[in-house]
């Protein structure tokens, strides 16, 4: 299990990358919580930063939508599905379940502490 942060830090609307490899977003859609990896099938953009609706996440780049739920596309350009990842809240702190992903090595160059998406 991953930490990702306090529950308070993740407002409903959200969402949270984490610098993984490979990355993962995590997202309160409406209180729920859900986790995918972080990288759009199509062209390696950060869903992160991208437009949450209900459970729906749109690509920044090129507007394809992927169901947080199942990780499927629901419209092109992407037609490869992301992974999804189990999220649970534990004593007030959010956790994701990764099995493979590892954290990125301090002397990476892309190398930073967990931000924060805009995902409105
Ligand atoms: S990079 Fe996501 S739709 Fe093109």
């Amino acid at each position: 299990m991953i930490p990702v942060c306090r529950l308070e830090d993740l407002p409903a609307g959200e969402s949270v990358r984490l610098d993984l490899e490979p990355p993962i977003a995590v997202f309160n859609a409406d209180g729920e919580l859900y986790a995918i990896d972080d990288t759009c099938t199509h062209q390696d953009a950060s869903l992160a930063e991208g437009w949450l609706e209900g459970c729906l996440v749109e690509c920044p780049l090129h507007a394809a939508s992927f169901d947080l739920r199942t990780g499927r596309p629901t419209c092109l350009p992407a037609r490869k599905a992301v992974r999804t990842h189990p999220v649970s809240v534990l004593d007030g702190t959010v956790w994701v379940h990764v099995e493979s992903a590892q954290p990125v090595p301090a002397t990476a160059p892309h190398a930073t502490a967990a931000g924060q998406g805009s995902a409105a």
